[in-house]
């Protein structure tokens, strides 16, 4: 799959472990996030990688901060985006299944890095069940169109 990550400062150790991790189950990465230890602005990442995800430049997005909250709020903020912060790989299963998802989102100050890399399993394993979850995510859609 074609797949976006993004980023800020507190997650850049825990970005390069996943992309490794990525890209050894085949995928083509590409980081949108930033590679330094410098203070930056979560928000900026949130809109870039879901600006990527809804234009349909890529399959999915990883977004990583401090807790995977504000960058997910900020990809949410995008028409089409459904960001979920997971911090166990049930919830990340589910979020596929039930929401279609296109961005799984986690914290580097809240999982490790095995816990991360059962996050990004579940996910990526997981296919979107439709039917009656279709119903649901399209009256997401609904939401952004009123
Ligand atoms: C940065 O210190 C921190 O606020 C950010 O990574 C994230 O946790 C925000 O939700």
């Amino acid at each position: 799959m074609k797949v976006v990550i993004g980023n800020d400062h507190a997650a850049v150790e825990l970005k390069n472990e996943i992309m490794a991790y990525l890209q050894e189950k085949g995928h083509e990465v590409t980081n949108f996030g930033t590679d330094s230890n410098d203070s930056v602005n979560y928000p900026e990442y949130g809109e870039k990688v879901g600006r990527a995800v809804a234009a349909g430049e890529f399959d999915c997005g990883v977004l990583i901060c401090g807790t995977g909250v504000g960058i997910s709020i900020a990809a949410n903020k995008v028409k089409g985006v459904r960001a979920a912060v997971c911090s166990e790989p049930t919830t990340a299963r589910l979020v596929k299944e039930h929401n279609n998802a296109n961005i799984i989102a986690f914290g580097a100050r809240i999982v490790g890095v095995e816990t991360a890399k059962s996050i990004i399993d579940a996910y990526f394993d997981a296919e979107f069940l439709g039917g009656r979850h279709q119903t649901r995510v399209d009256l997401i859609s609904d939401i952004e169109n009123r």
